[in-house]
């Protein structure tokens, strides 16, 4: 097929609908964004003399769509002005403008009866060949097929992207029953290529990959910390940065994205999941029933797990206590073992020293990251057929640092699974069976590869790298490595290029880094054709080591300090 996507139809212009368009918009796809049109004109259409068959009126939920994206923050557009590619209508009026589409989106509400009435209008005025795919979050491809024609299915697909898809890198896809082998090869090229996100490969099963470990995880957390009798603000001491998730943890993430879809979500997996063999831990517990029943759903109620309060003037946030449903001021998070994990280097040594630790901090650890990895280990190949679409899933879908089969290898494969099996935990055949033959953790490095382990055929397999992307740490592995330091390193990435990577703590800019500009440029001038300066890390360079600067500053050395900045003004002026 090959299809060249030039224009894309998005229907359904809420939160998710003008946001996509927003991004596609963003990487310069033309868009036609169509919402329904409202049953009735408002008092303020009135007032400003709109009638039925206004315009302003008939485009009034794709309008709103894109006003909506314009001022959403983070924002949605790279810059205000792309929003002129996208053209707004509604679903009676302009269908036919369908036409001139290679790819539709559905984005409508998440309703199974809305959705097949919408794949039964476009399938009217869909040209042949036409791609059409689905946002659905959890909905099964095979019941929104039904009642379609054999074209329709075989150019339908699931693209589900993250919120917000601006941000978030990963896209889902999910095939139906008939989709055509390039239909995914299209979707994937467009998908990857030219919006920018990250393709997990995902079954049609409930939630896919993402959501269904996700939420599972989130239940897993709030049972334990339930046994365990600890607070909200434990909890997300303990499952924040710590252990590689962002800030946000458990409990600040659910008031986030709302306690309602959160049952929503995992109710999906309770009711379509039926073998699945922790199906009950679906259910939610009684205090959260309560919570949705007073309405403490999160941000969008103003109060949830946390509530912010002003208290003498200042603005204090209470959480809640979960077995009287009341707020109270956080207590002061303290146990032995998160304090001394943290001052440890890195997510692997932090996460191993909470995982094997003996406190409460340590017993939650256990119970919740071991309940999680095998759960994982035991929906391969139900959601995913491999550890490396999981593991992505959960990082590009939750900003997590690490993936579960990563985290298992950071805490160690064969110790871990001693603890499980201490404390009774069944562990899956097919890790019993890797480990049995020898083989001690899911991903390994050999002469600067990554190799994942697969399943089916009991070995490692390469971990697949696109086309064009250049990884430094295995170009370094294979001595591709010209120059470096502490601070910094020089790279030969090929075709007479070479690449300036920073690596020191946080890309801070100093001594070593400046050492490396300086000899770079000299080396580079000479032997290479261009340098480009690019890293992995988390931050591009955080900027000048100011620690350095304020040492140096309370030293009183202030020759020393203009000798540093000449230096690093000098440095980059080289580059030039
Ligand atoms: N909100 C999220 O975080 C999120 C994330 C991933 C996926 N999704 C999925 O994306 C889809 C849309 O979710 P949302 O959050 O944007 O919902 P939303 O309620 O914000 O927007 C839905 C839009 O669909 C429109 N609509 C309803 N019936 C229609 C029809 N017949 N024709 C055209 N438009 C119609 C509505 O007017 C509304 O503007 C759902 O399937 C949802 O599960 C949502």
């Amino acid at each position: 097929m090959n299809k060249k996507i030039k224009k894309v139809g998005v229907i359904g212009a809420g939160v998710m609908g003008a946001t996509i368009a927003a991004q596609l918009a963003n990487v310069g796809l033309e868009t036609i964004l169509l919402d329904i049109v409202l049953p009735q004109l408002s008092d303020e259409d009135k007032k400003k003399g709109l009638t039925p068959e206004s315009k302003e009126f008939r485009n009034k939920l794709a309008a709103n769509g894109v006003q909506g994206a314009l001022k959403s923050r983070p924002a949605s557009f790279y810059l205000p002005e792309n929003a002129r590619l996208i053209t707004i209508g509604n679903m009676e009026d302009d269908l036919n403008r369908l036409k001139e589409v290679q790819w539709i989106i559905e984005v409508v509400v998440e309703r199974l009866d809305i959705k097949k009435i919408v794949f039964e209008k476009l399938e009217t005025v869909m040209t042949p060949g036409t791609l059409i795919t689905s946002n659905t979050s959890g909905i099964p491809a095979k019941a929104m097929l039904e009642g379609r024609s054999e074209n329709f299915r075989k150019h339908f697909a699931i693209t589900h992207f993250f919120n917000p898809p601006r941000y978030m890198k990963l896209l889902e896809l999910v095939p139906g029953p008939d989709t055509l082998p390039e239909v995914v090869d299209t979707l994937v090229e467009v998908c990857e290529k030219i919006v920018g996100k990250g393709i997990v490969y995902a079954k049609d099963t409930p939630n896919f990959v993402a959501n269904r470990i996700g939420i599972y995880s989130m239940l897993c957390v709030v049972r334990t910390m339930m046994d365990l009798g600890l607070t909200i603000e434990a909890v997300d001491e303990l499952t924040g940065p710590v252990v590689g998730n962002p800030k946000s943890a458990s409990f600040r993430t659910v008031d986030l994205v709302g306690l309602d879809t959160i049952i929503h979500v995992a109710n999906n997996v309770y009711e379509g999941a039926k073998n699945d063999e922790k199906r009950d831990m679906f259910q939610m517990p009684e205090f959260i029933k309560q919570m949705v029943e007073k309405k403490l759903l999160g941000q969008k109620t103003k109060q949830g797990f946390y509530k912010r309060v002003e208290e003498n003037g200042k603005k204090i946030t209470l959480s809640i206590d979960y077995k009287t449903l009341e707020y109270k001021p956080q207590q002061k998070v303290k146990f032995a073992s998160l304090e001394a994990a943290k001052s440890i280097p890195g997510t692997a040594g932090k996460m191993k020293a909470l995982y094997f630790a003996d406190d409460l901090a340590g017993q939650f650890t256990f119970r919740t990251m071991s309940d999680v990895l095998l759960y994982s280990a035991m929906r391969i190949p139900e959601i995913a057929d491999d550890i490396v679409n999981v593991d992505n899933a959960m990082k590009w879908g939750f900003a997590r640092k690490m993936g579960p089969f990563e985290a298992w290898d950071a805490i160690g494969v064969e110790a871990s699974v001693a603890k499980m099996k201490k404390a009774g935990l069944e562990i899956p055949g097919w890790v019993q069976e890797m480990l049995a033959r020898g083989n001690t953790s899911f991903y390994k490095r050999e002469a600067g590869a990554l190799f994942f382990y697969d399943i089916p055929s009991k070995g490692y397999k390469p971990v697949p790298v696109k086309p064009g992307v250049i990884l430094l740490p295995s170009l370094k592995d294979r001595q591709k490595l010209i120059a470096g330091n502490k601070g910094a390193s020089l790279v030969d990435i090929g075709d007479g290029v070479a690449c300036l990577e920073f690596h020191s703590k946080m890309n801070a800019l100093g001594d070593d880094i400046i050492n490396m500009v300086l000899k770079s440029a000299d080396i580079v001038s000479k032997d290479f054709v261009g340098m480009v300066i690019a890293n992995h890390g988390e931050n591009f360079s955080v900027g000048a080591n100011l620690a350095l600067v304020l040492f140096t500053a309370q030293e009183e050395e202030w020759d020393d300090l203009e000798w540093a900045i000449k230096t690093f003004q000098d440095s980059f002026m080289k580059l030039k």
